[in-house]
């Protein structure tokens, strides 16, 4: 039976390029998108997602509009120079004729997992305060969720947000520091494995060539993010991000792990969002009583970039 997946998610060019691949998955049933800030504002992110669902051809799956701004500090803003004013490389795509379901991404969380408890695995790709929320309204999601797959956080490289953190993790410290402590089975798949991920220049022009409807938008808001890529990384292609979340759910032995108890600097100084894994042979206090996380430390990159690849060509 396909693995029940919510995937949530801040659309974002790299957020629409790991939701085609698990709808093109047959191993992952994707039952809700619940959506955050980070790349775009929540509204935004909410009418990007109904918009990646119409081209998929899956308006059957429903859509939950997430928080618009983390638990402790207001929203720091979206980054257009990565994704674009509309978060999707200024294709400017026309709105859906579909709306977000009357319930916040936090209640359909809560509602989803306690209704089929030990079958759903939440994959967040952006900020982690949706996922914060939902354990708050009902803590016992801890116990009844199957995994959390999320793509975030940088256990012994450098930030992307800063010199210290990894975005998604930078954008809600607090939010990230409850999920980790959370007990339940985390898996961390951050900047360690994702800047060793790598599309370049003939992986992305093969989106073009395959030429179905999700390739092709891909195809479109690619040129945006690779221009990012090019001036900030001196890279001729692009770093595999959200993606990446997704290919663990498939295929685990891509991955090398460790495990390990994480904590996240919550202060409001230079390593604000900085994730730290209690490395050593001691766990200090502040790591006590905290479960392991499953970092990943280590990626195939070649057979993770054509595993995504195969899947958008059906194969
Ligand atoms: O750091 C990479 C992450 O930040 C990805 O999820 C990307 O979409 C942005 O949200
Ligand atoms: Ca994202």
């Amino acid at each position: 039976m396909a693995q029940k997946i919510i995937i949530d998610t801040d659309p974002g060019v790299d957020d629409a390029m790991a939701i085609f691949f698990a709808l093109r998955s047959p191993e992952l049933d994707v039952i809700g998108l619940t959506t955050i800030f980070g790349n775009v504002h929540t509204h935004l992110a909410t009418v990007n997602a109904l918009r990646l669902l119409d081209i998929a051809g899956r308006p059957d799956i429903p859509v939950a509009h997430g928080a618009d701004d983390p638990l402790a500090v207001p929203f720091g803003g979206p980054v257009p120079f990565v994704h674009g004013d509309d978060g999707q490389g200024n294709v400017n795509l026309p709105p859906s004729p579909r709306k977000a379901v009357n319930q916040s991404a936090a209640q359909f969380i809560v509602e989803q997992v306690m209704a089929h408890p030990g079958e759903i695995t939440l994959v967040p790709v952006g900020p982690l305060t949706n996922i914060a929320l939902a354990l708050r309204l009902e803590p016992r999601i801890a116990q009844h969720t199957k995994q959390v797959v999320l793509m975030g956080g940088n256990a012994i490289v450098p930030g992307n947000a800063t010199p210290c953190a990894e975005a998604n993790i930078h954008n809600d410290p607090e939010a990230a520091d409850v999920v980790f402590g959370a007990p339940w089975d985390v898996v961390m798949v951050g900047l360690d494995v994702t800047h060793n991920v790598y599309m370049e220049a003939d992986d992305v022009a093969e989106y073009a060539r395959i030429g179905n409807p999700m390739t092709e938008h891909v195809a479109a808001i690619l040129p945006h993010y690779r221009k990012y890529f090019g001036d900030n990384y001196g890279i001729d292609g692009i770093y595999v991000h959200d993606s990446s979340a997704i290919a663990y759910l498939l295929d685990p032995t891509l991955f090398e792990t460790i495990r390990r108890p994480v904590r996240v600097d919550c202060t409001h100084d230079i390593g604000r969002g900085k994730t730290w894994p209690a490395l050593g042979e001691r766990v200090d206090a502040p790591w006590q009583n905290r479960p392991d996380v499953t970092i990943c430390t280590k990626v195939d990159s070649q057979r993770l970039v054509q595993l995504e690849l195969n899947r958008m060509r059906g194969v």
